[in-house]
């Protein structure tokens, strides 16, 4: 009986042990590290991103039309350079003095604004104040005989 009682022990123990085992493994695996294989979480290369967000706003024939670009929002206007006619300049026509949308006159080859009469020169520098400060800049280039900035 006693031996019968210490053989059912240890068969229980053993069954015991052997039931908890695959839960235990079951249990590493899921904390098991990432293996070598698996794909790393690697950054997206910016290497060979575009440089800059560059949009059309006209095509050259307006601009030798016109002698001048302006957005349809009228954030961006687009000259010749006056030093060089195969140079873009772009710069943001709004007035640096109270926000008038300054005219390109192409007699001159100067930004004028109809408010105060402050004129910038066609890379932006102040040429006349009330206005004190430039006329911000943007790159800008011609591609398949359309005109881009960017902003
Ligand atoms: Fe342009 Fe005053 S808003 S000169």
């Amino acid at each position: 009986m006693n031996l019968n009682r210490r053989k059912l022990l240890s068969w229980f123990g053993l069954g015991w042990l052997a039931s908890l085992l695959p839960s235990s493994l079951v249990g590493c695996s899921e904390a098991a590290p990432p293996t070598a294989s698996a794909p790393p979480s690697a950054p997206e290369s910016v290497a060979a991103a575009p440089s800059g967000n560059f949009k059309a706003i006209g095509t050259v024939a307006q601009l030798n039309k016109d002698g001048s670009l302006l957005s349809s929002d009228k954030k961006i206007a687009v000259v010749r350079d006056p030093k060089d006619a195969n140079k873009l300049l772009a710069v943001n026509p709004t007035c640096t003095h109270k926000g008038c949308t300054v005219k390109w006159e192409q007699s001159n080859k100067e930004f004028v604004c109809p408010c105060h009469d402050a004129k910038f020169a066609a890379d932006g520098a102040v040429r006349q104040g009330p206005a004190d400060k430039p006329l911000p800049r943007y790159a800008a280039k011609i591609e398949k005989d359309q005109v881009l900035v960017s902003t």
